[in-house]
């Protein structure tokens, strides 16, 4: 048989990642990754940009890159330049944003110009697991420094540096989510950031600032972007569609300036980000973008109240969480005695995901009374129910909280 002649094991290359799991189907209770709520994806207003943008400029789909060259469809870079100078203060032109398939390609892009095997990166302690995992592929050496109530402490990131500068040591990057952190989100007060821009300057360390949420925050105008705050390259910065829009049309954005970019785009070797997405996105989010997250942010701040009622409801005490200050995630911490990688595997059974702590620390160990839950994606219902099927399992298996959710009702 031909599937015996070809075995891809003996010729697979010997450094990589375990293999994925077949897909089957989403969790019915489903508050892992970043999915977003389905009511809010402004569908009628895509169909409406789609029919616009190919009447008038379709033709041009018959060129790599649409006339606009290898950093993305012009009208959506002037877009985010005027984004990105209203909201986060950033001065930069449209030729200084390469359109990335989504924020995931420009961590990857930054990651392959600047690491090699060995290397060594500062990221926040508690952080985006996707981001860890690449790096441990890479074969970094990862330091993770302390995040408070204000993001990443700015005190202990001295410490980290003067360590390593001890051991001659200069890392690559300060890698940070100041906005909306992820897992705990927080929103780092300008303050913090020019302490930490100020470190950068010491000790010589680029920052890579991503802004992936920095569209959701709840109340008031979000603080200056990192990259903002300078005039010089000190800070790489990437953002996303993917919390204000939708995650499946695959749209981000970097940042950078020339010597850097130029190096950037000499590895994008996709041919350029979906241009049919990237049109409609910059037809529809010309006119519609403010309004659009600001109903967007009013959903999920009552889906949040929801998953809060329900966690007290059914965990009582035992659920401790910071009230987020925008975003997708709530950060849950269990008593000592949860083990939350068991518990993900038991909630699974009963139909419900959560990320487990220990995959978004770098101390994963620390990580393991901790678990992180998505709340923008399942209906009220669907949250409610789902986090009483989760305190059930728990309860059960490590007796959190004391009494069974069916008691507390
Ligand atoms: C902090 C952070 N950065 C980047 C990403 C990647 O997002 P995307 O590739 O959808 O823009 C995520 C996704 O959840 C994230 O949480």
């Amino acid at each position: 048989m031909a599937a015996e002649l070809f075995d891809y094991a003996e010729l697979l290359r010997p450094d990589l990642p375990p293999a994925a799991a077949r897909w089957t189907a989403f969790p019915k209770y489903n508050f892992v990754g970043g999915h977003n709520d389905a009511d809010s994806v402004p569908v009628e207003g895509l169909i409406a940009a789609a029919a616009t943008v190919l009447k008038r400029e379709g033709s041009s789909l018959s060129t790599y890159g649409l006339q606009s060259g290898p950093l993305g469809y012009r009208p959506l870079r002037e877009f985010v330049a005027r984004k990105l100078a209203n909201d986060a203060g950033i001065a930069c032109s449209p030729d200084e944003i390469l359109i990335t398939s989504g924020s995931l390609q420009g961590l990857d892009l930054v990651n392959q110009v600047l690491l090699s095997p060995g290397d060594t990166v500062i990221v926040e302690q508690m952080t985006y697991g996707g981001a860890i995992t690449r790096l441990k592929r890479l074969g970094v050496n990862i330091v993770g420094v302390a995040v408070d109530h204000d993001g990443l402490s700015s005190s202990r990131l001295k410490t980290a540096l003067d360590d390593l500068k001890r051991r001659g040591i200069r890392p690559k990057y300060i890698y940070t989510i100041p906005t909306v952190q992820n897992p705990t989100a927080t929103v780092m007060s300008e303050a913090r950031r020019a302490e930490i821009l100020g470190l950068s300057v010491d000790y010589g360390v680029p920052i890579f600032e991503d802004e992936c949420y920095a569209d959701l925050v709840w109340e008031g105008a979000r603080p200056r972007a990192l990259r903002g705050m300078v005039s010089d390259e000190r800070v790489i910065h990437i953002g996303s569609f993917s919390k204000s829009i939708a995650p499946a049309l695959r749209l981000g954005y970097l940042v950078a300036g020339w010597p850097l970019m130029s190096r950037i785009l000499g590895i994008k070797s996709d041919g350029g980000s979906g241009a049919l997405e990237q049109m409609i996105l910059a037809e529809y989010c010309r006119d519609h973008f403010e309004s659009h997250v600001r109903t967007l942010r009013k959903t999920l701040r009552r889906k949040l109240d929801v998953m809060i009622e329900a966690l007290r409801t059914q965990f009582g005490a035992a659920a401790e969480f910071d009230d987020p200050a925008g975003g997708i995630f709530l950060w849950v911490k269990l008593p000592e005695n949860v083990d939350t990688t068991r518990l993900m595997q038991l909630a699974l059974q009963s139909g419900v995901a959560i990320n487990p702590g220990a995959e978004w620390m770098t101390d994963a160990a620390a990580g393991q009374t901790r678990l992180r839950l998505c709340f923008a994606h399942p209906p009220e219902q669907v949250i409610r129910e789902g986090i009483a099927r989760l305190a059930e399992v728990c309860h059960r298996e490590f007796a959190v909280p004391a009494r069974s959710a069916r008691e507390h009702r």
